[in-house]
């Protein structure tokens, strides 16, 4: 396929508003002895691993196009996962702006034997759309339904702005 008809495609794929539930995705693992510390709980870094995986799916649903991960934000581990335990992650896409997209991603623990499911980490990721050679894409709007998806739609606008304000900061810093 040419780089002409990729883009041909992409920019119809970009008409069309989708809700959210569109692009919701959920993966689950199971925590294996090569994915822990000697303590048998999960790495950190498995685990965000696994985040950006997630949160692409979401992003690759909505956008239909190839996408990178620009950012993540702040994470917080907030109960040990141990091995055996099956880790669950939801994402879906908040927002849309021009060529970019905030997805959240919420991690629950599911422990099959005591049948318990816990919060472990909740992060919001901006991904990129680009062609096959790497340009940037515009990407259709998303449309919030519910009132989860509309207070996480307005949340997306506010993060935003924080997140190029602290841009700008380490840019002037660096200058
Ligand atoms: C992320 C990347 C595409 C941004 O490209 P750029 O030319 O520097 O940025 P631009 O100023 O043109 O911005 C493009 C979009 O990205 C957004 N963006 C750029 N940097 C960002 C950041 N750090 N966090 C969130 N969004 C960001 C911009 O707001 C803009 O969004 P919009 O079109 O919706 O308004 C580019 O830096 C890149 O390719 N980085 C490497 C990505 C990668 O390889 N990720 C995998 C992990 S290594």
């Amino acid at each position: 396929m040419s780089d002409l008809s990729t883009n041909v495609e992409n920019i119809a794929k970009v008409e069309r508003p989708r809700a959210v539930r569109e692009s919701i995705s959920e993966m689950t693992e199971i925590v294996l002895p090569n994915d822990a510390n000697p303590l048998n709980a999960l790495l950190g870094g498995r685990l965000m691993h696994w985040i950006d995986l997630a949160g692409a799916m979401a992003a690759h649903r909505h956008s239909r196009a190839y996408v990178v991960t620009a950012s993540i934000d702040h994470l917080d581990f907030l109960v040990p996962v141990r091995v055996g335990d099956f880790v669950v992650l939801r994402s879906s896409v908040n927002r849309v702006f021009r060529t970019s997209m905030e997805v959240g991603v919420k991690v629950w623990v599911e422990n099959y034997r005591s049948e318990q499911s816990q919060h472990v980490s909740s992060a919001y990721l901006t991904f990129v759309a680009v062609d096959a050679a790497g340009n940037h894409l515009p990407v259709a709007q998303v449309v919030p339904e519910t009132e989860d998806e509309k207070r996480r739609y307005e949340g997306a606008g506010r993060r935003r702005d924080i997140r190029r304000a602290e841009s700008a900061l380490r840019k002037k810093k660096a200058t």
